[in-house]
């Protein structure tokens, strides 16, 4: 596996109704389409989330060429705080991870919309965003990280915080994949255990 969507695609979702939601709009790692197309075969609604609104203008073509799904222009953890709906899957990769390459590549955008680009602020992100999500998660409901990596015991990269409060409050890892430690590159798939 090279991108953490490919684990929700992987996982068995037939059978669970419920939102899929993608918080990071595509980049250059195919996730909005493949995920929209996804929905479609599933008969479920899609939904993907980003807070540049150039991502978002490319996220609606996608989902228009995908014939499903829309997209959304707002920050991931406020859309998903103000959700009220069942959500069946979350694919979150939205805040990058902060590096010199990537505040090189992406730095701008975070300082031009006003957003604080550190490593705490990035983990925070997936923080909060993990703790919004859980009131919407359907029973069998999955939560999944991009560019998080379990490096000897050490969660690294967006779900750095987020992925430890998660096995804390409940959840259980379904499946993880890990490129290269060095840069993140890996996903991690969870599934609450009680519900
Ligand atoms: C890594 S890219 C997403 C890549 C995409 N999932 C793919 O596979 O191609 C991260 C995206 O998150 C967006 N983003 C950054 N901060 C955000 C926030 N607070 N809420 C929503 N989206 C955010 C960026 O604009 C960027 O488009």
């Amino acid at each position: 596996m090279m991108f953490g969507h490919e684990l929700i695609v992987a996982h068995d979702l037939s059978g669970t109704d419920g939102l899929l939601l993608e918080i990071g709009s595509e980049r250059g790692g195919g996730s909005t389409f493949i995920l929209a197309m996804l929905a479609k075969a599933q008969g479920r609604p899609f939904v993907s989330v980003d807070i540049d609104i150039n991502q978002t203008a490319k996220a609606m073509r996608l989902v228009v060429l995908a014939g499903k799904g829309e997209a959304m222009c707002c920050d991931g953890v406020k859309y998903v705080e103000s959700l009220f709906v069942p959500i069946v899957a979350v694919y979150c990769d939205a805040f990058d991870i902060v590096g010199a390459r990537t505040i090189l590549r992406y730095g701008k955008g975070y300082e031009v919309r006003g957003q604080e680009f550190t490593e705490e602020a990035c983990h925070s992100f997936y923080l909060n965003l993990a703790k919004a999500i859980i009131p919407n998660l359907v029973p069998d409901g999955v939560v999944c990280f991009d560019d998080t990596v379990n490096n000897k015991g050490q969660w690294q990269g967006k779900g750095a915080v987020a992925v430890p409060w998660l096995l804390e409050n409940g959840f259980e890892i379904l499946k993880s994949f890990t490129v290269d430690v060095t840069t993140c590159s890996g996903g991690v798939l969870l599934r609450h255990e009680r519900l």
